[in-house]
């Protein structure tokens, strides 16, 4: 492609480029190649990290008695009413909760709601009687991992980027030794004022992070533009991303597309044709993928399971669609094709349900075969994925079967898993499988222990880092 060299950007969006690529360890030029393609993409653009340094590892720990500990302080806005779900989204990943209100604040969320969902004490007050005596905001600055501000208004943001400290949100800003994560949220003008403008640079020059502002509708009738906090969900997985502990992320960098689950293929608006699948190892997989610090697009077919945190799920029902998808994610570095996908549709879709009539004859279904999403991915030219994986699901002769298959579909390697009944595969918490890998036109069989799913994607994903060159003991 052609090489773009953009003149006249402004100092400010400079400053910010050269941070933003500092910060996510790029440069500056693979940074915009990342805002371009996210904005293409229609994605939303990724949370920007903190550079400071993340908490000891000892202070934390994913799941255990260590919880991380957060200080929540709820600024003034019609968007202080999503810090409540926000609050039960941070304690979904078990991060403990201790919530500030502004004066304002006061005005759109009570203290009691702010408590009753954290389970803690909510502070409102700078000269509190019960907790100044010990120093209470100093305290509600240190005794967390991290301090979040949501919604950030535009006032708090000049307060923080000035050094004020005239209530107990911004002396706790001001007396923060913990990373602060934002999550702006105002009228897009007041966003796109010159003075917010400076205020957000000045910001992220002093280290501090961003979640959002979103694009869309605002509160304000009619109006629309960037400013929209954004969505709880979106913001617990950012803090979440802050507080993990620096575990070994040797997926770093990498894009991993993921498809998984069943397709349902219709008969009729009511009918269809579906498998036995339950999307659990896909899901495995992508959550294994996320965690080792890839970035993570899942294609789903219908499954009973809740989106991995942290990856881009996109839900389709047939093969058609998923393919469609597929090719929608692409560019990827890896591709794992873990999806049941139906060998088959019917050729003709009922527009109207099927009735029984008495006395008429039985219908018959034709079939025509589904596109081959492995095969269609792997035999790409320009954009195909560096490592492309299939799944074989085989109820006899597996190992030939799945050295066929690979054959056959172009791909570099091969999970081959038995699905006869007796095994409890399909549906089931374990999955004994075998992995084929193609070298030129040699083929190496490892065969695994009987593992829980989860066990097999750690595996897996622990293979496909060592083929990029990191093994999982190395960091990023
Ligand atoms: O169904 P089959 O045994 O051919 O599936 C083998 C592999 O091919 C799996 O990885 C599956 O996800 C993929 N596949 C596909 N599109 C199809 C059929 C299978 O991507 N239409």
């Amino acid at each position: 492609m052609a090489s773009l060299t953009v003149r006249k950007l402004d100092d400010a969006i400079k400053a910010q480029l050269r941070l933003r690529s500092a910060q996510n360890g790029r440069s500056v030029e693979e940074e915009v190649r990342v805002i371009l393609r996210e904005y293409l993409d229609g994605r939303p653009l990724a949370a920007r990290q903190p550079p400071l340094e993340a908490p000891a590892p000892e202070a934390l720990n994913e799941r255990g008695a260590n919880r991380a500990r957060v200080t929540l302080i709820v600024g003034g806005g019609i968007a202080a009413y999503k810090a409540l779900e926000l609050i039960r989204r941070l304690k979904e990943w078990d991060i403990r909760v201790r919530c500030v209100l502004t004066k304002a604040a006061t005005q759109f969320v009570t203290p009691l709601s702010a408590s009753a969902l954290s389970g803690e004490r909510a502070y409102t007050d700078l000269f509190d009687p019960d907790s100044e005596f010990d120093a209470g905001h100093i305290r509600l600055a240190r005794d967390c991992e991290l301090i979040l501000v949501a919604p950030a208004t535009a006032d708090l943001m000049s307060k923080m980027a000035h050094g004020a400290a005239d209530d107990l949100a911004s002396a706790i800003l001001l007396a923060a030794g913990r990373p602060i994560l934002l999550a702006p949220a105002m009228n897009p003008m007041m966003w796109s004022n010159a003075a917010t403008r400076r205020n957000a640079v000045q910001l992220l020059q002093d280290g501090i992070a961003f979640v959002g502002p979103n694009a869309g509708e605002m509160a304000e009738s009619g109006e629309a533009g960037v400013g929209r906090m954004a969505e709880p969900s979106e913001i617990a997985d950012a803090t979440e991303r802050v507080l993990r502990p620096r575990a070994p992320r040797p997926l770093f960098g990498k894009r991993v597309l993921i498809t998984a689950g069943p397709t349902h293929e219709p008969i009729d608006p009511v009918r269809y044709i579906a498998n036995r699948s339950s999307g659990k190892q896909g899901f495995a997989i992508a959550a294994a993928a996320e965690a080792a610090g890839a970035e993570v697009v899942l294609v789903s077919g219908p499954v009973e399971l809740d989106d991995p945190k942290g990856v881009s799920v996109v839900h389709v029902e047939s093969a058609r669609d998923m393919l469609h998808k597929v090719e929608a994610a692409l560019p990827v570095d890896i591709a794992i094709f873990a999806a049941a996908v139906a060998d088959w549709r019917v050729a003709r879709e009922g527009e109207q349900k099927l009735k029984k009539t008495a006395g008429a004859a039985t219908p018959q279904l034709a079939l025509v075969e589904n596109p081959d999403i492995l095969a269609t991915i792997s035999r790409l030219r320009e954009r195909r994925p560096a490592l492309v994986i299939g799944f074989a699901a085989e109820t006899e002769h597996l190992i030939d079967n799945a050295k066929a298959k690979l054959k056959r579909k172009g791909c570099d390697w091969i999970v081959a898993n038995d699905v006869s009944t007796a095994t409890g595969v399909m549906g089931g918490e374990r999955n004994t499988v075998h992995l084929l890998t193609r070298h030129g036109s040699d083929i190496k069989v490892a065969s695994w222990p009987v593992m829980t799913k989860e066990q097999v994607a750690l595996e897996l994903v622990a293979e496909v880092a060592k083929r990029f060159g990191k093994g999982v003991g190395s960091g990023s």
